[in-house]
């Protein structure tokens, strides 16, 4: 058997997943799993960092959020789909980390100190969060994965994992880590209902498990080009956000020609945004039927079944690791 790339990536389960995951991750992912070894990781620990005072949500959301894993196309034939809490080996290298890493890498990392700046409505100011890029070195080295796909958000993150596995091989006068490199997305990512950035904290966007009717109602609130006020007023697609949602599921439901005619009769003044924002939620709610179609293959007690069996897959080769740097502590 060909020898394929070892590959991790992680979410944290904080919400429902949307648009903004599908373009940006998860067709990513399902892309890679043919190529690499993948291991996909629902990031609990991580998630726990912030979600402390409403444990509840990463419950629920752990479950929900492999199950649209799933409805999109991610494998578990391809792909070993596991939880991070479920392999306690992440919180022993972690710990082994924590003490080789310099308290100013974490100091200044700069997503760190930006969250704690942004982020007024929970406290961070806690232990274990100037340790997140630790814990996630740990997630990634444990499994000596070499390829990470991550936004560019993520980037500094990826540098502490590369610094942390280049201290220990050199205290430790040994190769046993990688240096784990980014594989950043191409696709630009989808701005939200409102164009601002997509995300669950400003509430402007469209979940995968969203209602028709509910997707009609966000697709109208779209915000297009403001000089565009008479349905006859040439429009610039170009700068038009339902016009980008156009080139990716119109595209893909019906072809892009439609698209193109779209563009042109934008141009020329002979769309209107109510007619073409109709043609949006048409397009984008059959893209959705098939994720909800597939979607209801699965049950919770499946989802269940694949994780466990994903835990199975990442201890082994995640003991593998653990009982190499004992080994090397001088633990064994
Ligand atoms: N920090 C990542 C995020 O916010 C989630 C994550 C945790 C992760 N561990 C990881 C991503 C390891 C890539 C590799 O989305
Ligand atoms: Fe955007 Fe469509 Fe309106 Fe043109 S017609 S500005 S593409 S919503």
């Amino acid at each position: 058997m060909e020898k394929k790339p070892i590959l991790l990536s992680g979410m944290r389960p904080t919400g429902p997943l949307h648009l903004g995951h599908l373009v940006g991750v998860l067709k990513n992912w399902a892309k890679l799993q043919d190529e690499y070894h993948c291991f996909f990781m629902v990031a609990d620990w991580h998630a726990l960092m912030s979600e402390y005072m409403a444990v509840e949500v990463i419950k629920n959301y752990t479950l929900e959020n492999v199950l649209d894993w799933l409805a999109v196309g991610i494998s578990p034939e391809k792909a070993t789909l596991f939880r991070q809490s479920d392999v306690k080996e992440h919180l022993e290298l972690a710990m082994v980390f924590s003490i080789i890493t310099p308290l100013s890498w974490l100091q200044r990392c700069p997503t760190y100190k930006e969250q704690l700046k942004q982020i007024k409505e929970k406290d961070l100011t806690h232990y274990a969060f100037l340790g997140y890029p630790v814990l996630q070195a740990a997630d990634i080295l444990l499994y000596k994965a070499e390829f990470v796909p991550v936004g560019e958000d993520q980037l500094p993150h990826l540098e502490i994992a590369r610094q942390i596995s280049r201290r220990f091989n050199h205290i430790y006068k040994k190769e046993i880590f990688p240096q784990p490199k980014p594989l950043l997305t191409r696709e630009s990512k989808l701005l939200g209902i409102d164009n601002r950035k997509m995300s669950k904290s400003y509430s402007n966007f469209i979940a995968l498990t969203d209602s028709e009717k509910e997707i009609k109602e966000k697709v109208l609130s779209m915000i297009t080009d403001p000089k565009k006020i008479k349905k006859n007023d040439p429009g610039r697609p170009w700068i038009c956000n339902v016009y980008t949602y156009h080139t990716i599921f119109t595209k893909e439901e019906n072809s892009i020609l439609k698209v193109q005619e779209i563009e042109s009769s934008c141009k020329k003044g002979q769309l209107g945004c109510v007619e073409c924002k109709n043609t949006l939620a048409l397009y984008l709610s059959k893209y959705l039927d098939k994720i909800k179609e597939k979607r209801k293959k699965y049950n919770l007690s499946t989802v269940k079944a694949i994780l466990e069996e994903g835990k199975k897959n990442a201890s082994q080769k995640a003991q593998q690791t653990i009982q190499e740097v004992k080994s090397i502590l001088g633990m064994l």
